[in-house]
């Protein structure tokens, strides 16, 4: 299934500027944290982006460690070279999450955050992810319920089509619903499930919300019967309940932490 979401240079540096924001901050600290990368560590980032976290495990594990990023976009491999440049520990190269390749049990530790939601093939990406894993080898993953977005509107039934029509740029818009199943059935075994929740009002002119209007307006029209001009009426209205102070935006977000059983090396 094709998600009909492009990571072209556009979307690559909007998404690079995004992730500057504060709330991406946070649940990139967080990121870490959970993924915990140790000196001297093997880490694999499958579908690194623009390598903000890379960049973060590649000082943790230090240079006695590696880091590997791969990714399937040009540009926001590109992106994350620039920002690996100082880590000579560090490669960035192209790679598909569902057929990583390369030896068994190579990996430490290997995180994709935000990823596993676009990848068609999703309980290969799983498998390859365990196989890739040493024995005591940790995953951290993070993925987004789009169904846990509460957004106020006047027009209950534009917003339910309008995220409708937006769930399509995704092969799977609820994977946290099934994600640990689905790990267990590779063989992984979920130590713990955390959950982020961003939560925007009125006074965030230019977080996660705001990059949403635009991006969902752009992407709904021609979906769920959506015309341009709905769609545009849908942005209006929620820069004006912005302006009016009514503006509420929430979404839930899932990190996963899971292992390979069997002993560390
Ligand atoms: C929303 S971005 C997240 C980037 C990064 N992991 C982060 O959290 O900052 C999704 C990334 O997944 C990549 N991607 C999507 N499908 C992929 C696949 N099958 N294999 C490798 N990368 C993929 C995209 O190119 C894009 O860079």
């Amino acid at each position: 299934m094709s998600t009909g979401l492009s990571f072209d240079p556009g979307m690559s540096a909007l998404l690079e500027a995004q992730y500057t924001r504060p709330a991406m901050v946070l649940r990139r600290a967080r990121a870490l944290e959970l993924a915990d990368p140790k000196l001297g560590e093997d880490v694999l980032d499958v579908g690194c982006g623009p390598g903000f976290l890379t960049a973060d495990l590649s000082a943790g594990v230090g240079e006695n460690g590696s880091v590997l990023g791969i990714d399937q976009s040009e540009s926001m491999l590109e992106l994350a070279r620039k920002r690996c440049d100082g880590y000579p520990q560090t490669r960035i190269e192209g790679g598909d999450a569902a057929a990583i390749g390369g030896e068994d049990a190579r990996f430490d530790l290997v995180v994709s955050t935000q990823v596993l939601e676009y990848v068609a093939d999703i309980d290969r990406a799983l498998g390859e992810i365990a196989r890739v894993l040493r024995p005591g080898g940790r995953t951290l993953l993070l993925a987004t319920d789009w169904r846990s977005v509460a957004w106020y509107s006047s027009d209950e039934s534009r917003m339910d089509r309008m995220l409708r029509a937006w769930e399509e740029h995704l092969a799977h818009p609820t994977l946290p619903r099934t994600l640990g199943k689905r790990l267990e059935n590779v063989g992984l075994e979920v130590t713990r499930i955390d959950r982020h929740s961003i939560l925007e009002g009125a006074d965030d002119r230019t977080g996660y919300s705001a990059m949403l209007i635009g991006s969902i307006a752009g992407f709904a029209i021609g979906r769920q019967g959506i015309t341009e001009e709905e769609a545009r009426a849908w942005a209006a209205e929620q820069e004006a309940l912005r302006a009016d102070r009514a503006f509420h935006f929430s979404i839930g977000q899932y990190y996963f932490s899971a292992v390979r059983p069997g002993s560390a090396r």
